[in-house]
Parts: structure tokens; sequence; C-alpha cells
């Protein structure tokens, strides 16, 4: 889709932390596209990455869209840094309400040709990054009446997709987000998960084998690809007020592949 129209007050007053708010150059990643609707919607947005150009080419688009940003370098894969980022946040913003735990490696990985490191490193970045930040940043939740964290999940946490290691640390960041919000819901805090699927970005694009594209499209219900910001705006809807009875769940912004069975899905091929 384009680039939503936003109304700059859904989530007017309120703060926000995205991680893995960068991407390369222009390029519309996901982090990139959930803090450029937050923003759009009047939070304040505290923009989190590995890569500081990334991070502050993020929060320059969002200044140059009438918003309000700032960018933070960090490597939130570990614990210290968590804490860091979460206070220089906290000493810009003054309070914290939105959490999005979007930062996740995706290297292919197989039970037989996994070793210590690459297991240790796709959990220390997607899932120990999650946990960290909550950590760190319910009690400031708290502190302020609540707040709502949105972690980026994957299909491929939903059903196997012959990547162990991310598949498997995906799962384990909707299960955090279900702890959490079962822990913390009497404070205030809900805690959900968006499980991204066949959605098309630039990083992706580079990646797919040539003809995995279309044949991703065909076996979707709708017979579209998704977007970063179809997920931006799911995690925005999450992440408001408007959303304050939903907690401890899991939306699939996938266009319907993960609900279809496997008749459907192969009579869907063929007839396209
Ligand atoms: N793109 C898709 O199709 C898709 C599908 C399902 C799930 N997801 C999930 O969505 C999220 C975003 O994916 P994307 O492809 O837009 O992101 P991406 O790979 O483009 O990364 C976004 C940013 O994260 C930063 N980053 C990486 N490691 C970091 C770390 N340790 N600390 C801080 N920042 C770090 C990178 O510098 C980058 O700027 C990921 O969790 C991914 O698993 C994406």
């Amino acid at each position: 889709m384009p680039e939503p129209i936003l109304t700059g007050r859904r989530l007017s007053g309120l703060a926000a932390i995205v991680t893995g708010a960068g991407a390369e150059g222009a390029e519309i990643g996901i982090g990139r596209a959930v803090a450029l609707v937050l923003a759009g919607e009047g939070a304040r947005v505290a923009c989190i990455d590995l890569d500081l150009e990334r991070a502050q080419a993020t929060a320059d688009m969002i200044r140059e869209r009438g918003g309000d940003a700032v960018a933070i370098a960090a490597d939130v894969s570990l614990r210290p840094a968590c804490a860091e980022a979460v206070s220089a946040a906290l000493d810009w913003m003054g309070r914290l309400d939105i959490l999005v735990n979007n930062v996740g490696i995706s290297p292919p990985s197989s039970l037989s040709g996994l070793d210590e490191g690459q297991w240790s490193r796709v959990m220390a970045v997607n899932l120990d990054s999650a946990l960290w930040m909550c950590q760190r940043s319910v009690p400031a939740m708290v502190t302020g009446g609540g707040g709502s964290i949105v972690n980026i999940a994957s299909i491929a946490g939903m059903r196997a997709h012959g990547s162990l290691a991310y598949g498997t640390s995906k799962a384990g960041m909707v299960q955090l987000a279900r702890e959490i919000a079962v822990a913390h819901g009497r404070d205030g805090i809900r805690a959900n998960a968006v499980a991204p699927g066949h959605v098309m970005t630039s990083h992706i694009a580079r990646r797919m084998p040539p003809g995995m594209r279309e044949d991703r499209r065909k076996v979707g219900p709708l017979g579209i690809e998704g977007d970063a910001w179809d997920v931006a705006m799911a995690v925005c809807f999450l992440a408001s007020p408007e959303a304050r009875f939903i907690t401890g769940v899991l939306l699939p912004v996938d266009g319907g592949v993960t609900q279809i069975g496997p008749l459907p899905a192969h009579a869907l091929i063929l007839g396209d």
C-alpha cells in the first residue's frame, strides 16, 4: 500500500520505543514503517538501532513529516545496552507508553547444521532483546499508569518454515507477550504479538530466489503480498487505546496464509 494517511491524534501525548527502527538508505523496513506510523499518529518515538545512521535517518523522516523523534544507538541483544537505551529514551521522552520489539535476524538454520554460536546469536537478537527491553520498560510503564507492548514475531513461529532457530525464537516472542499480558494486566499493561508473513520489504526482495515471490502470492487467499505499512498499521492499532481490551493475542498479518488448509491452497495455486 502507499504510505498511509494518518490523523496525528490517535497516539497524541504518548511516548514510544521502536527497536530496529532503521533501514538501509530510504528503504521502508518494518521497524521504520512502525516508527513512522506511530509518530504519524502523534506519538514521540525513540528510534533504536544497532546502526545510528539508520536510526537517525528514520528520526529525520519523522521530523520531516512534522513528528518528534530521537535516534539511539544500541545493540539490544545485550542486557546492559537495553537498560541504557531505555534510560536514554526516558530521559528524552519523560514517559513510556509503547514498546515495539521489532529487531530480528533470520539466518538459515537446520538441526544438523546449527552450532552453538549461530543458535545463541539468533536467540540473543530476536528473543533476549525483547525480554530485556520489556524488563526495563515495564516499570516505566507502570509508573505512567500502563502501556502497550507489541512483539514482532513471524508466521515462521506459527508453522514450520524450515528455519529452526528463527522460528523457535519467534514462537518464544509470542509466549513472552502472553506471559507479560497475564502477569502485568493489573498494572494496565497489554502485551501482544504480530506475525508478519508474505510481506515484501526490499531486504526480503534481495534475498528471495527468482519465482518464489510469485509462488508466495499464489498460495495466499487474497492473492496479494503485504508490505511494511500493513504490519505497521496492525502494530499501531494494538499499541493504541482503541485496543484497550485486547491483550495476550497473536495477530497474523499475512493475507490469511496461515488460515488455509492444504487442499484449498493447492486449488488456489492451480487456479491462479
Ligand atoms: N520482512 C519480512 O517479510 C518479515 C516477515 C516476518 C517477520 N519479520 C520480522 O520483522 C522484523 C523486521 O524485519 P525487517 O526485515 O523489516 O528488518 P531488517 O532486517 O531490515 O532490520 C531492521 C533494523 O534492525 C537493526 N538491528 C539488527 N540487529 C540489531 C540489534 N542487535 N540491535 C539493534 N538493532 C538491530 C538493523 O540495523 C536494521 O536497521 C524482524 O523481527 C523480522 O524477523 C519480517
